[in-house]
């Protein structure tokens, strides 16, 4: 089973181990505004070294409700040693899905071709900027990010709210 389809499944198991410090839920986050930690996949089930994609599934508030279980979006994530790197699969330039190239040393946007080295750097193409970072956590073996939406078009990072 792909680790995006267990991202609301229960069974624990991997011991509890903190990847990168962060704070409290519901505090601001390191990156400013507030956190909304989402529970992405198993930690067991990321390869060493190897990216995969994962979904981002959670609530979508607005000012009147609150929907459960929707889209948020998609990540990009690369275990590497003890860490964990995570970043937004949307592109920087103009919001089209960020892929993973053949030769999985690589990402490219299809829609204007911008590319990214592994770490997220751009390469080549109009991106104004990098692969948007994530932040992560690990929670009885549990990975999840504090998932964020920035703006497109921007040479800095600006979030967007929701
Ligand atoms: S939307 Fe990705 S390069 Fe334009």
């Amino acid at each position: 089973m792909a680790i995006g389809g267990l991202a609301c499944a229960g069974a624990i198991a991997v011991p509890a181990a903190s990847f990168i410090a962060a704070p409290a839920a519901g505090s601001a986050g390191a990156a400013g505004g507030r956190e909304r930690w989402v529970r992405v996949g198993r930690l067991a089930d990321l390869p060493p070294g190897e990216p995969r994609r994962l979904k981002v599934i959670g609530e979508e508030r607005d000012a009147f409700t609150v929907a459960k279980d929707q889209m948020l979006g998609a990540i990009w994530v690369i275990r590497e040693g003890e860490k964990i790197r995570a970043m937004s699969a949307t592109c920087p330039h103009l919001g089209c899905g960020i892929e993973l190239n053949d030769d999985k040393k690589s990402f490219n946007c299809p829609c204007h071709a911008s590319r990214f080295g592994l770490s997220g750097a751009p390469e080549t193409g109009p991106s104004p900027r990098a692969m948007d970072p994530l932040a992560t956590r690990v929670v009885d073996g549990w990975l999840e990010v504090d998932f964020r939406r920035y703006r497109d078009g921007v040479a800095e990072l600006q979030e967007i709210a929701g």
